[in-house]
């Protein structure tokens, strides 16, 4: 008897196997019962026929019920119907663990704030199962990336001294005599760590006290963020477009199932090929007012406003060159136009809105120090980060890139809640 996965099934045909898993799906007939095992690695079909088995295997395996943990031994046997090829003829069913009520979750309709609250479980049904195994993938192909382009994997604190994007959505936390803030990004120390080794980057949650409900924002999420020296906008921007057409590859390669599961349109996602349209902040401006839309120099953008922007572009599209007044203050200000910093935002389409944020730093001390002061900012937690500047500085860029935001596109969900294993947002902290 040879104990393997759902997914290695295939190369089994014939043989006597055993199988670990849950319950799916049950149904009986008088003579036959039909299980549908999950292990995490796949499904397959389970039959027991009556006639074939012990009164009492036959009638464990009748008896089975929605998340019973079991282990089924059977043979392997071909069946053009089933999707997999195959399916398990039960020879044994051995309950681990029966339900103690019933299984919450049925297939019929449950509303989000229910599902929302039985987390735990809901992660089991099929469709959270293949949104988890994209994140993953998702994931998985960053490293690869920045592995392959020679980035060293640089982790940056959870506990700061200081805000990095605006004090208004800042958790605050008791440090010892203190107060220390939870990291909102990791950018500051990753261009420290530019300096040292050339290309770096992090992968980790950042926090925001987003006082939004919408479906794009969390207050704690995940983002990757790259930071490269001698790195100017423009090299930035390729290699921005280069990873998420990678990202979006990796997931196309890897995932077939589980795209066809959650029902993506995967041709949206064939056509994402570098290299992506760019447009200035500017002319965003121009095309939002051509339209109708009521928005002024110097406002950033809303979600209403990427939609219509991204709408206009079957890639995800660049905007570069923001006005300065609505944005940080570690970024380099343009050198042909004062007004405008060197700054690349990218939205992605179908309405998906900002995924990656990024630009070119201010690299001048002089000129840095002066814009700490201008945003009303506390220059004693930022000495280091000034400090940086003041030993062979250099231009450097880089970006952030959200995970989740990523994922909710790559999947076309409608909001980020469901990218996430455990959501946190503004109403919600539990399970
Ligand atoms: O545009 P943001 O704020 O950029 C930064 O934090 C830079 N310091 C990154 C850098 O240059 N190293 O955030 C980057 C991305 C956004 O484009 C978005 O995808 C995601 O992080 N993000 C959020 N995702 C979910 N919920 C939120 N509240 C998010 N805030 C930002
Ligand atoms: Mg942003």
């Amino acid at each position: 008897m040879k104990e393997i996965l759902i997914r290695q099934i295939p190369e089994n045909d014939g043989a006597n196997i055993r199988l670990k898993g849950w319950v799916v799906h049950h149904r009986s007939s008088g003579k036959l019962v039909f299980v549908e095992l999950r292990d995490g690695s796949g499904y397959v079909q389970c039959v027991a026929f009556k006639g074939e088995l012990e009164a009492e295997t036959f009638e464990t395996a009748k008896n089975l019920s929605l998340e019973t943990s079991v282990i089924i031994e059977g043979v392997v046997r071909r069946d053009d119907r089933a999707k997999i090829g195959f399916e398990v003829g039960i020879t044994s069913v051995d309950v681990i663990c029966k339900p103690q009520e019933e299984y919450p979750i049925s297939p019929k309709e449950h509303g989000v704030a229910f599902l929302l609250d039985k987390r735990h479980l809901w992660l089991r049904s099929s469709r959270q199962i293949a949104i988890m195994r994209i994140r993953s993938t998702i994931e998985k192909s960053i490293h690869k990336f920045f592995d392959s382009e020679g980035f060293i994997r640089f982790d940056t604190p959870i506990f700061t001294p200081a805000s990095c994007e605006g004090t208004t959505t800042l958790f605050e936390t008791p440090y010892f005599d203190n107060t220390a803030y939870l990291t909102q990004s990791g950018q500051l120390y990753l261009e420290a760590g530019a300096m040292a080794h050339g290309k770096v980057y992090s992968f980790g949650p950042a926090f925001r006290a987003e006082k939004s409900k919408t479906r794009r924002h969390l207050t704690e999420f995940w983002m990757v963020e790259p930071e490269m020296a001698f790195c100017d906008l423009e090299k930035n921007m390729t290699v921005a477009e280069d990873l998420v057409a990678f990202i979006v590859k990796s997931v196309l390669d890897n995932n077939e199932d589980d795209l066809a599961l959650i029902e993506r349109d995967i041709s949206k996602l064939s056509n994402i090929k570098t290299p992506f349209p760019k447009i200035t902040y500017d002319d965003a401006i121009d095309l939002l007012q051509k339209v109708g839309k009521e928005i002024q120099w110097g406002e950033d953008f809303g979600a209403d406003e990427e939609t219509v922007i991204s709408n206009e572009f079957e890639k995800p599209v660049f905007i570069h060159r923001y006005p300065a007044v609505c944005k940080p203050f570690y970024m380099k200000t343009d050198p042909e136009s004062t007004k405008h910093v060197l700054n690349c935002d990218m939205l992605a389409p179908e309405g998906y809105g900002e995924v990656i944020g990024g630009g070119q730093r201010e690299d001048d001390y002089d000129v840095l120090k002066s814009k700490i002061a201008k945003q009303g900012l506390d220059e004693g937690p930022l000495e280091w980060y000034l400090d940086v500047r003041k030993y062979g500085s250099v231009e450097h860029a880089g970006f952030g890139l959200g995970i989740e935001r990523s994922v909710a596109w790559i999947c076309g969900l409608h909001h980020v809640r469901e990218t996430i294993p455990f959501p946190r947002m503004m109403e919600r902290m539990e399970p």
